[in-house]
């Protein structure tokens, strides 16, 4: 791989590709940010856009997207049944993955409920994973069967030189299914681990927990949504696989696993998802599900425009540039944050840079939802949301106590293509502000606490008047700067 290098020696990403439409941001002031934060109940998820300066919150659907895929999504062929544009993203998987089958669907999640719906057979099921995902666990619940994560050790450590803590740990793997092998839905696998700071899975791993379902005819449900970032890291860390062209790492990845799902808002930067296989007799069991819950097999659920532009967006994750391009943001923030002493997830992973907020906020106790406070001051002092990835994003025991996350996290999610440096570096200088005054940061409590997937739409309110007095600091160094 070609790097550019600056005279300075500066260590610094650069783009490889140039803006040409854009979308005017808005910074409100203070006041107003504090205000929009106490209205959506110091949940980021609640705020409106229109009072967000830089969205953090996620990359699911915001990835910017090319010229080519808009031009694509002006060839759909709208039809109900049998369109042209599903055939074309059908083949463009069959490319990149060599997989022979392709199901649509409108999301990610709705694969994980068709998943859920057709293997969890029976009561006290469990699916062994790496590690969840909210939304895949809250469906494996629902059909009443337990999320096993056996992912290694060092995954769960937020500091680590390890370089792919999403690896699962095939001992215990081996262990489950020596004990519990008729209990099994399936094994999940998530690509680019979302909870743990996007953490990578390696090939070497992938090839083990491939070769010991296929030894034991458990079924291997690869989550690929964040793929494309793992790709990157397999590429930059794995020795054996430094100089393989992405389409032949892709077309691997699609031989050693039974099912491939995943979100097309993340991989393939537009929105929609699918399940891609090659096992006729998998094939069988789910394939009616898709027109019962997302809509007729040429489509599920997808707009053709929108699948038109997954096609081009798959096309282009072939494309070293573009893969490269967030981790190396994330890169970027991740070595600015150390450098300054902040606490970040290490290695950098994907999706974003991961603030730890259990030792950033040392003094907030885990039960006072570090991570949600953490998100909610990020916001008041700068205008960006990030996004809570700690207790609140789990659900409760069903005996109504709280399992306290692994980590505390806060993501600063980088959509790909869409921010530049110099906003990268307002954010730097924010947090680093916040950092300084982090004993100013208090907990929260929850005010409105939904049953399901609480932290999309729960409310909470601060447990002192700590934000009142961040706000009163930051006018203090700050001024009137906004
Ligand atoms: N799997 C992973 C690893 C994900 O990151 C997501 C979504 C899904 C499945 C569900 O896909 O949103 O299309 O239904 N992650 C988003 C995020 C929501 O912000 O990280 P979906």
């Amino acid at each position: 791989m070609a790097e550019v290098k600056f005279f300075g020696g500066a260590d610094m990403p650069l783009e490889m590709h140039k803006v040409r439409i854009i979308q005017k941001l808005n910074l409100p002031p203070i006041d107003k940010r504090l205000k929009a934060i106490t209205e959506a109940g110091n949940n980021t998820f609640l705020l409106k856009n229109r009072d967000v300066f830089l969205d953090m919150l996620t990359d699911s659907g915001t990835n910017a997207m090319s010229d080519r895929q808009l031009a694509a999504m002006m060839t759909a062929d709208d039809s109900y049944a049998g369109s042209e544009t599903f055939y074309r993203l059908e083949a463009k998987i069959q490319e990149i993955f060599g997989t022979k089958y392709f199901l649509p669907a409108h999301q990610g999640r709705a694969c994980e409920n068709i998943l859920s719906h057709a293997f969890i057979t029976k009561p006290d099921m469990i699916v062994p994973m790496n590690y969840h995902f909210t939304t895949a666990k809250a469906h494996i619940s629902r059909f009443g069967a337990e999320v096993v994560e056996i992912i290694i050790d060092e995954g769960l450590k937020a500091q680590s030189d390890n370089l792919f803590k999403g690896d699962l740990d095939v001992d215990k793997l081996r262990e489950l299914i020596k004990t519990r092998k008729d209990d099994i839905a399936f094994v999940r696998v998530e690509a680019g681990t979302n909870l743990i700071g996007g953490q990578p899975i390696s090939m070497a791993n992938l090839k083990e927990v491939s070769a010991v379902c296929r030894e034991s005819d458990v079924v291997f449900v690869l989550d690929a949504s964040l793929l494309a970032d793992n790709l990157y890291f397999i590429i930059t860390r794995e020795e054996a696989y430094r100089n393989v062209p992405v389409i032949d790492i892709m077309r691997e990845i699609g031989s050693l696993t039974d099912i491939m799902y995943f979100s097309a808002r993340k991989l393939g930067c537009a929105r929609g998802g699918g399940m891609c296989l090659h096992r006729k007799d998998l094939l069988e069991r789910i394939q009616d599900l898709v027109p019962l819950f997302e809509g007729f097999l040429t489509y599920g659920g997808m707009s053709v425009r929108e699948m038109e532009a997954i096609t081009v967006g798959l096309d282009e994750t072939l494309d070293f540039d573009m893969l490269s391009q967030a981790p190396q943001f994330i890169n970027h923030m991740v070595n600015e944050l150390s450098a300054l002493g902040i606490p970040v997830v290490t290695p950098a992973g994907g999706l974003g840079c991961h603030l730890n907020a259990l030792e950033f906020l040392s003094h907030v106790p885990q039960t006072s939802y570090p991570a949600g406070a953490l998100a909610s001051a990020i916001y008041i002092i700068s205008g960006i949301r990030g996004m809570e990835r700690g207790t609140l994003s789990e659900q409760r025991n069903p005996d109504g106590t709280e399992p306290l996350a692994h980590m505390e996290l806060v993501r600063l999610a980088l959509p790909r293509r869409v921010f530049t440096l110099s906003q990268v570096k307002f954010a730097l200088d924010r947090i680093n502000w916040l950092y300084q005054n982090r004993d100013l940061v208090g907990g929260l409590v929850f005010v409105e606490e939904p049953k399901i997937l609480r932290f999309f739409n729960g409310k909470l309110a601060p447990d002192s008047d700590w934000q009142t007095k961040l706000v009163e600091k930051f006018k203090k160094d700050f001024g009137d700067s906004l």
